[in-house]
């Protein structure tokens, strides 16, 4: 069976992930095997650039044929903030509740709430990018935490075409819609079909 990297340590991306790939006859290693696979800095302007950047150079460390992902909320009342700086909006080592209610904060007064959540995975070989898709989903940000489900923003978007948050979907609902959803489905078709890599073994 052939070994593909996800190259994350983020525990909430790995659960999400493995469960869009699970009928894929593949073995799904991540950055906990590969202890000593170098932390990569997120340091492109866009979410294309940081996921291409994950995938080449963990596949070049590892490899192994790499998934890489990286995720923004996008605001239109803020000029696309927090974006490419999602992970770290209220700061270095900040956590995920520190970020939503530094984003709350920054939209008490504002009505316009619409957003988006934009996916790029990145697949790589070493040596060689082979393809990126993107994913995104439209959405508002509320006026306060609601759901428990998920990480991240999720509590605080809610779905233009659920009417909930993603806090309060269930993970099955949320992989349907989600940014992250639908940019892995569209890898997986690019997966399926690269000769190196065979699944139906
Ligand atoms: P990353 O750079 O792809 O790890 O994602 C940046 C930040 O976006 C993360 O630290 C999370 O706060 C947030 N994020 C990523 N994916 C999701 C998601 O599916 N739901 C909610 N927040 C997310």
């Amino acid at each position: 069976m052939e070994k593909i990297l996800l190259a994350t340590r983020n525990k909430d991306k790995i659960a999400e992930i493995k469960e869009i790939l699970k009928d894929l006859d593949i073995q799904l290693l991540t950055a906990y095997d590969f202890p000593k696979l170098p932390e990569v800095i997120e340091d492109r302007s866009t979410i294309a650039g940081n996921a291409i950047k994950k995938a080449t150079e963990s596949a070049n460390f590892s490899g192994f044929p790499t998934l890489a992902d990286d995720t923004g909320l996008f605001v239109n009342a803020l000029n696309d903030a927090p974006g490419v700086y999602s992970a770290r909006y209220a700061g270095e080592n900040c956590s995920y509740k520190d970020n939503r209610l530094k984003l709350l904060q920054e939209m008490n007064n504002i009505t316009e709430r619409e957003a988006e959540f934009r996916t790029v995975v990145a697949f790589a070989f070493p040596g060689k990018l082979i393809a990126t898709a993107e994913g995104k989903v439209l959405g508002k940000i509320t006026r306060k935490e609601i759901g428990a489900n998920g990480f991240g923003y999720d509590a605080i978007f809610r779905a233009i075409e659920t009417g909930k948050t993603f806090g309060e979907m269930t993970r099955e609902e949320k992989e349907k819609i989600s940014h992250r959803g639908r940019a892995f489905q569209k890898i997986i078709k690019v997966i399926k079909s690269e000769p190196r890599i065979d699944t139906d073994q």
